[in-house]
C-alpha cells in the first residue's frame, strides 16, 4: 500500500547553520496513529513544520497523498490539519468565528452543522460566543484542535497536544483522537511522555538530535523501552554485590548504600518477589525502597549509546 505521507532523505539546516534534521526517511500509513517521541530540540517540530509547509525543507522530499509539499503545496496542505506547539490565536475573536473563518481559509464552503458538531466534540459548544482571551489554557488548546479540523482534513498533526492539559481532559483528548482515527483520519502526534504514546499510538518514532533513532510498532518498542528500576536503601553498606545475587544484575550505587534492580514491567514476572527473598536469605536488610519508571531521556541515552 502506498504510504499516505512519504518523507525521503529529508534534511534541514536553519539560517545560522544549525542542522536540525539529518537525512530523515519515514513513511506514514493511512489510518494510523504515529507518536513521535524525542527530547527537547530533537527536531520534532521542525519535521512537522516542513511536512505542513511552514518551514522550507533543505534536502530531500516529502509527499502527502502523492502531492509534493513544495511543487503541489495547495493540494498537500489542504489534506492536513495542524495543531501547533505554540498557541497563536486572535484574542478578540469569538470561538465560533475563528473556527468558521479557518475553514474558509481552506476554500471550504461554510458548514455550520459540522462546526457545531466539532465544537461539541471538543466540549467548547458552551463557549462558542466567548472571545478567545476568555478561555482557559486547556480550552485554547482544544480550540486549536477545532481550528485544525475545521476543513475536514485527512491528516492531523498534533504537536505536544497535552502540554498544560489536565489529566481528565487528556483522557477526553485521547478519546477524540481515537474517534478521529475511526473516522479515517491519520494522526501524527508528538509527546514527551512514553505513557501517552503507549496509550494511544499504533507506531512510535523516536527522534534524537535530528535523526530517526527507531520507528517501530508500539508493542515491540515498549517491550524494549519499558524498564523500571527498584532502588533499595541498604541498612549496612556493601563492598560488592554478593555472588548469590549475581543473576539479578544488580548495581551497587552511592558508595555501597543502594542496590538498584532494573526490570521489565511488561514481563509477566518482574522478579521482585524472588529478589526480595534472595536478599533476605543473603542477610541484606534495607531501610527503604522506591521504584522509578525510566524517563524518556533515560531511554534516549540508552538508545543513543546503543547506536554509538
Ligand atoms: N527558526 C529556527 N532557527 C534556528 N534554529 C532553530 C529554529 N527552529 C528550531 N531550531 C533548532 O532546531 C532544533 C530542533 O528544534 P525543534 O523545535 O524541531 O525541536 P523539538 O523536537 O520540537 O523540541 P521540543 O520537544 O522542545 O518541542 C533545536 O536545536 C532548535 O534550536
Ligand atoms: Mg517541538
Amino acid at each position: 500500500m502506498r504510504p499516505l505521507i512519504s518523507v525521503v532523505n529529508l534534511s534541514k539546516t536553519y539560517e545560522g547553520g544549525f542542522t536540525a534534521l539529518h537525512d530523515i526517511s519515514l513513511e506514514i500509513r493511512e489510518g494510523e496513529i504515529l507518536a513521535l517521541l524525542g527530547p527537547n530540540g530533537a527536531g520534532k517540530t521542525t519535521l512537522i513544520s516542513i511536512v505542513c509547509g511552514i518551514v522550507n525543507p533543505g534536502g530531500g522530499s516529502v509527499t502527502v497523498d502523492g502531492f509534493d509539499i513544495v511543487a503541489d503545496y495547495r493540494q498537500s496542505r489542504e489534506r492536513i490539519g495542524l495543531v501547533p506547539q505554540e498557541l497563536t490565536t486572535d484574542a478578540f475573536e469569538s470561538v465560533w468565528n475563528t473556527v468558521s473563518f479557518t475553514r474558509g481559509l481552506f476554500g471550504k464552503a461554510p458548514d455550520p452543522d459540522y462546526i457545531e458538531q466539532l465544537l461539541k466534540d471538543l466540549s467548547l459548544w458552551d463557549k462558542k460566543d466567548n472571545r478567545i482571551m476568555q478561555l482557559s489554557g486547556g480550552m485554547k488548546r482544544r480550540l486549536m484542535i477545532a481550528k485544525a479540523l475545521s476543513h475536514e482534513p485527512r491528516i492531523l498533526f498534533l504537536d505536544e497536544p497535552t502540554a498544560g492539559v489536565d489529566v481528565s481532559l487528556r483522557q477526553d483528548m485521547w478519546g477524540l483522537v481515537r474517534r478521529l482515527r475511526e473516522s479515517g483520519v491519520t494522526i501524527i502526534l508528538t509527546t514527551h511522555y512514553i505513557e501517552e504514546a503507549e496509550e494511544i499510538a499504533d507506531r512510535v518514532g523516536v527522534i534524537n538530535r535530528g535523526r530517526i533513532v527507531v520507528v517501530e510498532d508500539k508493542v515491540e518498542l515498549m517491550r524494549k523501552m519499558g524498564s523500571k528500576q527498584l532502588t533499595l536503601d541498604l541498612h549496612d553498606t556493601l563492598d560488592q554485590v554478593p555472588e548469590a545475587l549475581a543473576e539479578y544484575g544488580l548495581e551497587l550505587q552511592n558508595d555501597g548504600q543502594q542496590l538498584v534492580y532494573t526490570y521489565d514491567v511488561h514481563r509477566e514476572r518482574t522478579g521482585i518477589t524472588a529478589l526480595l527473598g534472595a536478599l533476605s536469605e543473603a542477610g541484606i536488610r534495607f531501610r527503604d525502597l522506591k521504584t522509578d519508571q525510566s524517563s524518556l531521556e533515560d531511554i534516549f541515552v540508552n538508545l543513543v549509546r546503543e547506536q554509538e
